[in-house]
């Protein structure tokens, strides 16, 4: 068997000059993962798909428009904070920041931090969508030529190391401090136990003195929360049940479109909007050559968003080795921004 190329660095060029334009890093998942991840997810007691396998070439494109939806009022919110306070967080981080994003998706929000730092010396760019990964870091690459650009592709929550320059002894190229930027609330698609250990996780990867601006969705009231996973133009349902098409694609699974309704609904308990596909009647789907009976009313489920109080995620912080300093919202407490430093 071919030995996958795993953690390969390879550089590509921005144009015809041949002018390095960024680094790629191959940290992809295996491929046979969404196979094992549907025949695993089918055959529990509680059926799931990890939420992961959302994010194809066709699902990165439904969430990019998923954030202009009027409904969805997080990216909206983040990235007017994100404007606002640019200049508090270049000015608490310092010159030559190396920046590092989880989870970079079209890399617009990043624009605002890079735009507001101080001589900035390198992006790296963490994204498992690989055509969503390249277009963003070939756009940036252009924009920012004297930037050390990296593309690494892979999980954000899985095993792999960073390609950041030492600070110390990388005196003479500037290399400065490490600022993680990890918007979109996408820490709360993780349990808070999940929360904890990527956190902690990435406090250790992104190393001693490291700083962390993360965007962090708040409690609020359900209807609200719910119209912005259930928009009324359809788009997050298109983009849940894209996972139906991908399986139909990729795994030649034969799953009725019609037969599986979008559901977002609040669970107070729980402080998360959860997220199903609702058979809407007793059928039979075929996976591989496995057969899997779904009741009418049987969920699949998706994903879950978990919102957070201000007080509880600087206490989650806390508790994974991260200082809790700034935190900015805006006039409706929608959102909030928090800038973490490793405790040290
Ligand atoms: N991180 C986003 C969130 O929790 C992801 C997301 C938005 C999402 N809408 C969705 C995931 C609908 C699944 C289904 O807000």
């Amino acid at each position: 068997m071919a030995e996958r190329q795993s953690g390969a660095a390879t550089v590509e060029p921005a144009d015809a000059s041949g002018a390095p334009g960024y680094t790629f890093h191959d940290h992809a998942p295996a491929p046979d993962n969404f196979r094992e991840a549907v025949l695993h997810g089918l055959a529990q007691a509680h059926k799931a798909i990890p939420f992961r396998f959302l994010y194809d070439a066709a699902g990165s494109r439904l969430f990019e428009q998923i954030c202009q939806q009027p409904e969805y009022y997080l990216t909206r919110t983040e990235l007017a904070l994100l404007e606002n306070h640019a200049g508090d967080i270049a000015a608490r981080v310092g010159p030559g920041a190396q920046l590092v994003e989880l989870g970079s998706g079209a890399g617009i929000k990043v624009e605002r931090l890079l735009a507001a730092l101080t001589e900035p010396t390198a992006y790296i760019a963490v994204e498992i969508s690989r055509p969503a990964l390249v277009a963003a870091v070939q756009r940036l690459a252009a924009d920012w030529p004297a930037l050390d650009i990296h593309a690494v592709w892979a999980d954000y929550a899985s095993g792999f190391s960073l390609p950041l320059a030492k600070t110390q002894a990388n005196a003479q190229a500037k290399a400065g401090p490490v600022l993680g930027f990890f918007p979109g609330s996408s820490i709360g698609n993780l349990r808070p136990a999940q929360a904890q250990s990527l956190l902690a996780t990435w406090r250790q990867r992104l190393g001693a003195g490291a700083h962390l601006v993360i965007g962090v969705d708040l409690i609020k009231a359900p209807a609200v929360l719910e119209a912005a996973y259930n928009d009324a133009a359809g788009i997050t349902a298109a983009f849940t049940g894209n996972l139906l098409v991908r399986a139909n694609r990729e795994l030649g699974a034969d799953f009725d479109l019609d037969g599986f309704e979008h559901e977002a609904r609040y669970l107070p308990g729980r402080a998360a909007i959860q997220i199903n596909l609702v058979s809407r009647c007793a059928q039979q789907v075929t996976v591989s050559g496995r057969r899997f009976q779904f009741a009418a009313g049987e969920r699949l489920h998706v994903e879950d968003s978990h919102k957070y109080s201000i007080d509880n995620f600087r206490s989650l912080a806390d508790s994974a080795g991260w200082q809790a300093l700034d935190v900015w919202t805006d006039a409706n407490e929608l959102f909030s921004v928090h800038h973490l430093r490793v405790r040290g």
